[in-house]
Formats: structure tokens, sequence, C-alpha cells
């Protein structure tokens, strides 16, 4: 039992630590015999939970009860191996851990001086990361010029950062200093219609305007045709408008396409626009050699950022971004108040990765990356990805081979997009019978005005046979649907 001077005794602590840490070991061991996605109606979790905060102290274990009771009913298990909705969103065990040890150490590590060892560890973290992937060596700290690297919290806060510095560098800083003025020309940035939402989301934010942000049509792939990038931007700049900044997407949220970073790089050149690229989900199969096709063209590259929240495993919030010239982020977002000024931020000597983003506070994030790589190495993270992609591969093969289902979409590293032939109400009608099974989850996407269900394949715990039970039940349910 708690008391005012100290929430918990360090016996007490440590007893609780146990126990949940016992939870949650039996919770994933046993993830598998919950219904993949919640079935609760809205408002019953809210219903059951009291209304207002207790007056008197309790204890952990009445806690873990009430988490079985209220709370499980309302999770969706996004660690089942059954889960092939959205993409994956992995939390490995040891980077558990690290956030566990984050929490733990209470760290705030706005400025360099406010903790030297969470700033320095994530440089180092970044570093390591972008030789993983195979990234240019401009991207690391531990190369000559001013590039580096930084842990956002998600990819959407990352491409916004990213626009903001882009915005500043064309406009010479009078965005922040004067706002982006009316009579000026507009500047406009690029993506393909198939990018994700966060960059239109970026464009509203810092001023740019959804109706200055061109969606690129695609090509028969669904990726950015450069072709038609070059055409727009010809118009824009005929019409007045200013070209700044360009996210190319390698892996698109809907089918997995791959944007021709190589034709997009010389168009952001010749135009002087800073050329983004979003990674989110397939960036992690940079780790292996035979996936390095995607870096052609990275070496124009301004900014790269990739989520190691979805495939790579380290539990969320994680999101790596590199900049070739971390400076023009650092401008554009550096505020100096009397009470942050220090020592060590005036020697100009140490990164404060406080003006590396929107908000001032952060977390140790980097410890969850630390242990991850240092519990399953390098080959232990390869192995994951290439088992996952040649499930992929045999998936796309049985969707083939399978009377009344199509390919939607090339299947993409470790993402298959398919529909029924009977049409979009029986390939959502599937859908919606498979997530009520409760034994898998799928979602869908959009392609050229036709409903297409995405098995997104990447939970650390899904084997063939995970993915062949899956494939076998859609088949069966698909029969059932276009008999009735
Ligand atoms: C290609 C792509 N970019 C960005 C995002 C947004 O990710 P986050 O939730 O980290 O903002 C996603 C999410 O799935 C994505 O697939």
């Amino acid at each position: 039992m708690s008391s005012l001077d100290a929430a918990m005794t360090p016996e007490e602590f440590r007893r609780d630590g146990h126990a949940l840490i016992d939870w949650i070991a039996s919770y994933r061991a046993g993830v598998e015999q919950y219904p993949v996605l919640s079935k609760s109606s809205p408002g019953s979790i809210l219903e059951a939970l009291p209304a207002s905060a207790p007056e008197l102290p309790g204890d952990v274990t009445a806690i873990l009860e009430d988490v079985e009771t209220h709370l499980l009913p309302g999770i969706a298990h996004w660690q089942s191996p059954n889960w092939f909705g959205y993409f994956p969103s992995n939390s490995s065990e040891p980077s558990v851990l690290g956030d566990l040890l984050s929490s733990g150490l209470g760290v705030q590590g706005m400025l360099w001086s406010t903790s030297p060892a969470c700033t320095e560890l994530e440089m180092r973290m970044l570093d390591w990361t972008a030789e993983a992937l195979g990234l240019p060596a401009h991207f690391r700290f531990d190369a000559p010029g001013p590039g580096g690297g930084v842990i956002q919290d998600t990819a959407s806060s990352a491409v916004l950062a990213c626009m903001v510095a882009a915005r500043e560098q064309a406009t010479g800083g009078v965005g922040n200093s004067q706002g982006l003025s009316q009579g000026s020309s507009p500047l406009v940035a690029y993506a393909s219609a198939q990018s994700h939402s966060s960059i239109e989301k970026s464009a509203r934010i810092c001023g740019i305007g959804s109706r200055n942000l061109r969606l690129i049509e695609t090509d028969e792939h669904l990726a950015m045709d450069p072709l038609a990038l070059a055409s727009v931007m010809n118009k824009d700049i005929a019409d007045g408008c200013r070209p700044f900044f360009i996210s190319a997407t390698l892996g698109t949220t809907g089918t997995g396409a791959f944007d021709p970073l190589d034709s997009i790089a010389p168009l952001a050149k010749e135009h002087g626009c800073w050329l983004h690229v979003d990674a989110a989900m397939f960036g992690t199969a940079a780790l292996c050699e035979e996936h390095r096709w995607m870096h052609a063209g990275v070496d124009q590259a301004d900014s790269w950022s990739f989520n190691p929240h979805k495939w790579m495993g380290v539990t969320f919030d994680c999101s790596c971004l590199w900049l070739k010239d971390a400076s023009l982020l650092v401008d554009s977002m550096s505020i100096m108040p009397e009470y942050l000024r220090n020592k060590a931020t005036d020697s100009g000597g140490v990164v404060d990765y406080r003006d590396w983003h929107v908000q001032l506070g952060r977390r140790f994030r980097s410890l969850k990356l630390w242990f991850l790589y240092r519990v399953v190495g390098l080959e232990g993270l390869r192995a994951m990805v290439r088992k996952h992609v040649e499930i992929t591969r045999e998936l796309a093969s049985w969707i083939e081979e399978t009377d009344g289902f199509a390919l939607a979409a090339p299947a993409s590293l470790t993402l298959a997009c398919f529909r029924h032939e009977a049409g979009d109400e029986a390939t959502r009608a599937i859908m919606e019978a498979v997530n009520a099974s409760g034994s898998m989850s799928l979602t869908h996407c959009e392609v050229g005005g036709r409903f297409v269900l995405r098995l997104a394949i990447g939970q650390w715990g899904t084997t063939r046979d995970h993915v062949r039970r899956g494939w076998d039940q859609i088949s069966s349910v698909a029969k059932e649907v276009t008999s009735s």
C-alpha cells in the first residue's frame, strides 16, 4: 500500500514490477487465444470505468484484475501473429525492456545538458541504424559534414519537421519571422496520389495548404510517375508558383509501391526542392543487401525517414529521421528563451535535440533501439525480414492460384492486395466476415476506384502456417459469401 511520501517503497516496486512483467509475459505467450480485433461496442469500456479517480490508495493486483476484466476486451491484439491489418506495430521484448528502463530512469532529454547520455546514445543509435540500412555516410554524425539523425515520435512528425525546414530554406527564414505572405509566389509541394495522408496534414499545418500540395498521378505499379511530376512542376512554375518540397514514398501505405527516387531526384535538384523520403514501413528491408535497390537516387535526398516501430520491432513510438544538412532543420526550429540557456549549448559543441522537432521535452527513446540491437543483433533482424518477404511471395502465388481472387496490385515486399471477382460488395463482405471471426485482422484500401483487401505480413510471430491458415479461411469465407 502506498504512502504519500513515496508512491511505492522499493520492495513494493520490485514485487509489483515482477508481477507486471509476469503478466505481460503470459499475455504475450497466450496472445493467440484472444479474438484479434476487439468486439467492444462504443462506450462499453468507458461505462465500466469509475467516473472519478480513487480518493484512497490501492494496489497493483487490483489494477491487473481490472486490466483483464475491463481493458482486454477492448484491445486489438497487434502482437498477435494473425495480425495482417494496416502495417504491423511490432513491440519486441528487448525493446519493451528498453522502454521500461527509459521510464525507470525518468530522463527528460530536451538538451544535451539535461542528460548527455540521452543525446549521445541517440546519436550513436542513429549512426548504427544508418550504417545498418546502407544509407549514405553523409547522414551520419560520425562522417564529416553537417548530417545527422534524430528519433521522432512518428513518420508524420518527421515529414512535418522537414517541410518546415524546407519552407524556411525556400523563404530565407521569412516564413518563421513574417509568416507566409499572401502576396508572394505560393510554395508548392509534391507527393504521389498514393502518398500517406501525413504529407497533406503537414502541408496544412505548416501553412502551405492542401491546395498547394500536388498529388501526382501514378503509373501501372501505383508508383509516382516522374513524367507527370515534371509536367505539373513546369506548369506550376509557368503559373508563378514556387516548387519547394517533394516527398517520395518507398512503400506506399495502400499497396507498398516504391516511387522511382532516381528519376524524381533530378527534378528536385533542377527546381531547388527539398527531397524527403518516406520509407515508413519498408525502410526496414534495407537491412538486407538484396533490398537496397530502393536506395537508387538516395544520395540526392535531403531527408530520409522510416519507422522502426512498424516492422523492425521497436515498441511504439520510434521513427528515425536523417538529414543531409541538419543545420537547416535546427535553424528552422530553434528558439532560445533565457531559461534554457546553458554553457554546453552556448559552446556550440553539443547536439540539443529539442531543436530537431516540434516539442521541447523528449524521452530516452534510443534505449529501445539499443536493447533491440544488443539482444537480437543485425543478423536476427535480417532473418526476420527475409522470412516475411518469403512468406509474402508464397501468399501472392496462393492468391493467383485461387479461383475467384486476383492480385489488385503487384505484391510488394510483405504486402499483398487482392480482390474477389464477384465485386466490391463481395470483397468487403469477405473482409467483414474474417474480421468478425476473430481469427485474424485484415484492412482495405482503394485501387483504381475498386475496394481492395490488404494482407500485411510482418508481425514478428507470424509464420508460414499462420498465413496459410489465414488464406484458407479467406478462401472458404469467399465461397460462403459468393454462394449466398
Ligand atoms: C508510408 C507511410 N508514411 C507515413 C505513415 C504514418 O506513420 P506514423 O503513424 O508513424 O505517423 C504510414 C503509416 O502507416 C505509412 O505507411
